[in-house]
C-alpha cells in the first residue's frame, strides 16, 4: 500500500522514499516537462543495503510522484550513485523512432569481488530508456569504464560539452577527481585528474559534479566534490572549486587558490545535512537554471536516526550561481522559486513596519503553527549580540538558528531538539558558519519542515541545512536577542502546504 507519509518525523514538503532506505540523489535529468529524481535505495530495510535506484518525478520540483524502482542490482554488482542525460543526437545509438534516449551512467559495486579481497570492484555501467525514464535497459557490454585497480572509483556525473562536441564524465577516485571523455557514451578515454594537491582531504572524495555558470566577467566552471568525512562541522559535506575547463583539464582560478590550499576548502553548505548533492542535467536553456538537490543526512548517523519505515529525505532543490563576496567569487544557493507555490493563502504574517524587540514570542500572532513554515527576516546587525530564531514544543525541546555578531558567524543548534539516545555525534556541538558580507543588514531565509531546517542567509551566501527529531512537533516560535532592542526591518512568515 502507498505510504500515507504521516509517521512522526516524516517531512511533509520534501521528497522522501515511501519506505526503506535512501541516500544520494541520482540520475537527475529533465525531459519533456518532467524532473526525474532517482536515488540510492534499499527498499527492504531502513538501513543501507544492496543498492537500487529508486525513482520519482515532478513537474514543479515540489510535488513528487513515486514511480517503480528504476534500476536493480545484478550480477555485476549493486547500483551505486550516478547520473543521467538526454542523448539528443543519439550518439549512443540507443534511440528509437527518432526519439532521443535517456542514458544513465552509474557505478557497479561488486560486493562479491570486494568480499573476496579484490580492490578493483567498482566499475561504471550504462543503461538507457526509450520511454521517458519509465523503464531502463542495461547495456549488454557493461562495464564501459573498467577499474584501473583502485579501491574508490565511482559516482559518474555525465554532461555534454557543447564547445568540444563530446561527452564528459567526472568521477570520484579516492583522493581526486578524474575527467573522462567520449563521443558515444560507450567508449571512454581518460582525460585528466584534479585535486590531489587541492582542497580538503579529511575523507574520501565522492559524488563530483562539473558545470558552467555565468558571471559578469564571463563563464566559469564549478567542480563540486562531496567528501566524507571532512566537512567543516563534522562528517559528510560538499566542497567546491572554481575554475575553467579546456575540454580535458579543470584549471583552478588563481584567486581561489589561497582558499583551497591543501586541507582547506570552500563549502557549499555549513550544516551537517546536505550531502552527495549534484545538479540536474538538460534543464532547457530558456530556463537556464543550475539546480542542485542533496541528501539531507550525514554518514555519521544516517542509519541511526529515529525513523522506522523509511530513512532520509532530499534537501529542497536549490539554484546555484556565482556571486562576488568579500572573498571573491563564491557559490550561492537559493531555494527554487517553485517553492512559493507551497505557501498557504490566509496563513501568513507580515510585519508592517520596522519594529524594535528583544525577546518576543510570535506564537500568539500566528494563526498557524510553524511546523511547516517559511520565514524571512531582516534585522540590523547587532553590535555584539546574538539573534536566535527559536522553534520549540510543549516538552521544552527547542531548535535555534541565527546569527552571532561577536563571532560574525551563523549558528544552528539542535542540542536540545530531542532525545539524545540514538547518537552522541548528532548532538555534540553547535554548527557554525562564516558570514561572507559586511552588510549592516542581516537577512535570513529559513524553511522548516517537521524535522529539518534550511537556512539561506544573506541571499544564499551562507547556507546551513540541519535535521532534528523532536519528540513532539515544534508548535511555538520566538525571536530572541541577547542585546536589548533588536531592530527588525522585515519579517514574513508563511505556513507551507504538504506536498503529498
Ligand atoms: C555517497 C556514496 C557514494 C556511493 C553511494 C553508495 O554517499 O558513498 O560514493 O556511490 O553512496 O550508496
Amino acid at each position: 500500500p502507498q505510504s500515507k507519509y504521516d509517521e512522526s518525523h516524516r517531512l511533509q514538503y520534501h521528497f522522501s522514499p515511501p519506505k526503506g532506505w535512501m541516500n544520494d540523489p541520482n540520475g537527475m535529468v529533465y525531459y519533456q516537462g518532467e524532473y526525474h529524481l532517482f536515488y540510492q535505495h534499499y527498499p527492504n530495510k531502513s538501513i543501507w543495503g544492496p543498492m537500487h535506484w529508486g525513482h520519482a518525478i515532478s513537474t514543479n520540483l515540489t510535488h513528487w510522484k513515486n514511480l517503480p524502482i528504476g534500476l536493480y542490482p545484478d550480477s555485476l554488482g549493486y547500483i551505486f550513485s550516478g547520473s543521467a542525460v538526454v542523448d539528443w543526437k543519439n550518439t549512443s545509438g540507443f534511440g528509437k523512432n527518432n526519439k532521443p534516449p535517456l542514458v544513465a551512467m552509474f557505478t557497479y559495486h561488486n560486493m562479491v569481488a570486494e568480499k573476496a579481497g579484490a580492490i578493483d570492484y567498482q566499475t561504471q555501467g550504462i543503461a538507457y530508456s526509450n520511454d521517458n525514464g519509465r523503464t531502463w535497459t542495461k547495456y549488454d557490454q557493461n562495464p564501459v569504464i573498467k577499474n584501473p585497480n583502485i579501491r574508490d572509483f565511482r559516482d559518474p556525473k555525465l554532461s555534454w560539452d557543447e564547445q568540444h562536441q563530446q561527452w564528459v564524465v567526472t568521477l570520484a577516485v579516492q583522493d581526486h577527481a578524474e575527467i573522462w571523455t567520449s563521443k558515444n557514451l560507450k567508449d571512454w578515454q581518460f582525460a585528466s585528474s584534479f585535486g590531489k594537491q587541492w582542497g580538503n582531504h579529511g575523507g574520501v572524495w565522492e559524488c563530483p559534479d562539473l558545470f558552467q555558470l555565468s558571471t559578469p566577467e564571463g563563464k566559469k566552471w564549478v567542480l563540486i566534490i562531496n567528501i566524507n568525512p571532512g566537512a567543516p562541522n563534522g562528517g559528510s559535506g560538499a566542497q567546491y572549486f572554481i575554475g575553467d575547463f579546456d575540454g580535458k583539464n579543470f584549471i583552478l582560478d588563481e584567486d581561489v587558490k589561497t582558499y583551497v590550499q591543501h586541507e582547506k576548502g570552500l563549502w557549499m553548505d555549513y550544516g551537517r545535512d546536505n550531502y552527495a548533492g549534484v545538479t540536474w542535467s538538460d534543464i532547457p536553456q530558456k530556463d537556464g537554471r543550475r539546480i542542485l538537490i542533496g541528501w539531507m543526512s550525514n554518514w555519521q548517523y544516517a542509519q541511526k536516526v529515529p525513523t522506522e519505515n523509511w530513512r532520509s529525505a532530499a534537501t529542497l532543490p536549490r539554484v546555484l550561481s556565482l556571486q562576488k563576496t568579500t572573498q571573491g567569487y563564491r557559490l550561492i544557493s537559493e531555494p527554487v522559486k517553485e517553492l512559493k507555490g507551497l505557501r498557504v493563502p490566509q496563513k501568513s504574517f507580515v510585519l508592517s513596519q520596522t519594529k524594535t524587540l528583544t525577546t518576543e514570542s510570535w506564537t500568539p500572532k500566528l494563526n498557524f503553527k510553524p511546523t511547516l513554515s517559511e520565514l524571512e527576516i531582516e534585522f540590523e546587525k547587532p553590535r555584539s549580540g546574538k539573534v536566535s530564531l527559536v522553534f520549540s514544543n510543549t516538552k521544552g525541546e527547542k531548535y535555534s538558528i541565527g546569527y552571532d555578531s561577536q563571532s560574525n558567524q551563523f549558528f544552528s543548534d539542535r542540542s536540545q531538539a530531542g532525545d539524545h539516545s540514538f547518537s552522541k555525534e548528532f548532538f555534540e556541538k553547535v554548527d557554525i558558519a562564516p558570514r561572507f558580507t559586511e552588510s549592516n543588514t542581516v537577512k535570513l531565509h529559513l524553511f522548516v519542515d517537521v524535522a529539518s531546517a534550511e537556512l539561506f542567509a544573506d541571499n544564499g551566501k551562507t547556507v546551513m541545512t540541519d535535521i532534528f527529531f523532536p519528540s513532539e512537533n515544534f508548535s511555538q516560535f520566538s525571536i530572541q536577542s541577547t542585546e536589548v532592542g533588536l531592530k527588525v526591518k522585515n519579517l514574513k512568515i508563511w505556513a507551507l502546504k504538504k506536498s503529498w
